[in-house]
C-alpha cells in the first residue's frame, strides 16, 4: 500500500511540476520574444515614454503591445506579475527531488561503486550543491564580471561543468544529472526571487509614488534584464536534464558529466540563434554548428561492439538455468509483475523479467542497461559482477 501511494504522490507532484514548468517557460519565452521584437514606436508613443512596440495576431485577434522605457506616468489599475509560475516550478521540483531521490529507492541517487554514501550524506551533498552554487552565482552577478556578458557566460559554464563532474564522482549518473538540473533551476528561481522581482518592486513603487525612477531603479532594472537573459540561455539545458532520466545511455556513460557539458553547451548555443533571429540577425551557421556538434557527440559516445560477439567461439554457452539464477538474484525483486522490493508497486519501466521469453523480448534495453552500462541493477545494490554481466550478454546474443 505504501509503495502504491508513493507512486501516486510521485505522479501528482511530477504532473504539477511539468504544468508549472510549462507555464513558467512559456511566459519567459514569450517575454524574451517580445523584448527582442520591439521596434521603434511612432512619435506620439515616444512622448508617453514608450521605448518600443509591436503588433501581433493570435487566437483570432490583433494585439498591440508597448514597452515603457521605465514606467508609465500613472500606475495602471491592474498590473499583472509573473512570479508564481517560477516559484511553483521550483517548489514542486524540490518536492519531487525529495519524493523520488531522497525518500524513494536509494538506487536512483546512490551508486555504491562510486561512494558509500549514507542517505543523510547524499541529501546533504545534494542540497549543499544547490545552495552553494546559488550563493556563488549571486556573488558573481553583483560583481563587475556581470558587465561582461561573454566572460560571465564562460565562468558560469565552467562552474556548472565542475559541479557536474563533482556530482558524477559521488552520485549515480542519473542522480548527478538531476542535481545539475536542480542547481540550474535554483539559480534561475533565485534570479526571479532575488533580482527580477525586487527590481520590479522598486520600479512599481517609484511609479506609484509619482516619482521619476532614479538611477538606482534603472540600474536594478538593467540587472534584472541580464538575469532574465541568463535564465533564457539556461532554459534549454535544464529542460534537457529534466527529460534525461529516460536515457541511461547518456547518464550511465563513464564520462556522463562531459556528455552533459557538451549537451548543455550545444543547447544554449542553439538558443542563441533564436535570440539573434528575433532581433533580425539571421545566423543559420549557429544551427549548423550545433547540429554538427550533436552528430560528433553521437559518434563519440557510441558503445564499442561487445567483446563477446567478436571472439566468443571459445566461450561456453550460458544455460537458461544460469541466467534464471542471475535474474533471480539481481533483477526479479524489482522487475516482476508483482515486485517484492518495497519501493516498487509495479515492474519498473514496465519491464517484468519473470520469464526468459520476456528477457529476450527486452533484449536491447537489457543489454544497454545491464551489460553495456552499469545502470542496472539500480545502484548495483545486489553487487552484480562483471562476469555475470558478460554471461547475461552472451545469453542475450544467443537468444537472437
Ligand atoms: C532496485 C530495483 C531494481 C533492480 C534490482 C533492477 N532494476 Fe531495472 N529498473 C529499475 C527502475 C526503477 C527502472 C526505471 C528507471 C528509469 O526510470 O530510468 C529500471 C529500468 C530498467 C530497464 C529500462 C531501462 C530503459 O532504458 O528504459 C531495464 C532494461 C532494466 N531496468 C533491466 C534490469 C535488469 C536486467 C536488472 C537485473 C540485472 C535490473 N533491471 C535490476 C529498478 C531495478
Amino acid at each position: 500500500m505504501e509503495a502504491y501511494l508513493s507512486e501516486w504522490l510521485s505522479l501528482l507532484v511530477r504532473w504539477f511540476h511539468v504544468i508549472a514548468g510549462v507555464a513558467w517557460i512559456g511566459a519567459s519565452f514569450y517575454f524574451v520574444w517580445l523584448d527582442n521584437h520591439l521596434r521603434e514606436p511612432p512619435d506620439w508613443k515616444k512622448q508617453k515614454g514608450i521605448k518600443g512596440d509591436l503588433w501581433a495576431i493570435h487566437g483570432g485577434g490583433f494585439y498591440e503591445v508597448a514597452k515603457y522605457k521605465l514606467g508609465p506616468e500613472q500606475m495602471p489599475k491592474e498590473l499583472h506579475w509573473f512570479k508564481w509560475e517560477a516559484y511553483a516550478t521550483w517548489l514542486s521540483g524540490m518536492l519531487l527531488l525529495f519524493v523520488v531521490y531522497y525518500m524513494g529507492s536509494p538506487g536512483y541517487l546512490i551508486d555504491l561503486s562510486k561512494a558509500q554514501l549514507s542517505s543523510g550524506a547524499a541529501i546533504a551533498i545534494g542540497l549543499g550543491s544547490l545552495l552553494g552554487v546559488m550563493v556563488i552565482y549571486e556573488a558573481l552577478i553583483r560583481s563587475p564580471l556581470s558587465a561582461n556578458g561573454k566572460a560571465f557566460g564562460l565562468v558560469l559554464f565552467a562552474i556548472l561543468v565542475v559541479v557536474s563532474w563533482g556530482l558524477f564522482q559521488v552520485f549515480s549518473g542519473r542522480g548527478a544529472y538531476i542535481h545539475v538540473g536542480a542547481v540550474i533551476g535554483t539559480i534561475m528561481v533565485a534570479n526571479v526571487f532575488l533580482g527580477i522581482i525586487p527590481a520590479q518592486r522598486a520600479l512599481v513603487n517609484a511609479v506609484a509614488n509619482n516619482e521619476e525612477p532614479g538611477e538606482r531603479v534603472a540600474k536594478l532594472a538593467a540587472l534584472a534584464k541580464l538575469r532574465s537573459t541568463h535564465n533564457n540561455y539556461l532554459t534549454l539545458p535544464v529542460i534537457f536534464i529534466m527529460i534525461s532520466n529516460h536515457y541511461p545511455l547518456l547518464y550511465s556513460h563513464p564520462h556522463g558529466w562531459a556528455v552533459l557539458a557538451a549537451i548543455g553547451f550545444i543547447t544554449a548555443y542553439a538558443r542563441h540563434y533564436f535570440n539573434l533571429r528575433h532581433q533580425d540577425v539571421n545566423k543559420p551557421s549557429i544551427l549548423v554548428i550545433a547540429a554538427a556538434l550533436t552528430v560528433a557527440l553521437i559518434w563519440a559516445i557510441a558503445p564499442s561492439p561487445p567483446a563477446s560477439s567478436t571472439a566468443d567461439s571459445g566461450q561456453a554457452a550460458v544455460t537458461d538455468s544460469t541466467v534464471n539464477a542471475l535474474l533471480e538474484s539481481h533483477c526479479i525483486a524489482c522487475h516482476a509483475a508483482e515486485p517484492s522490493h518495497p519501493a516498487f508497486q509495479a515492474a519498473p519501466a514496465g519491464i517484468a523479467l519473470d520469464d526468459l521469453s520476456l528477457l529476450a523480448q527486452h533484449r536491447d534495453k537489457v543489454r544497454q542497461s545491464a551489460v553495456n552500462s552499469h545502470y542496472m541493477p539500480l545502484g548495483n545494490t545486489t553487487g552484480m559482477t562483471e562476469e555475470e554481466r558478460a554471461q547475461l550478454g552472451r545469453w542475450l546474443d544467443a537468444s537472437r
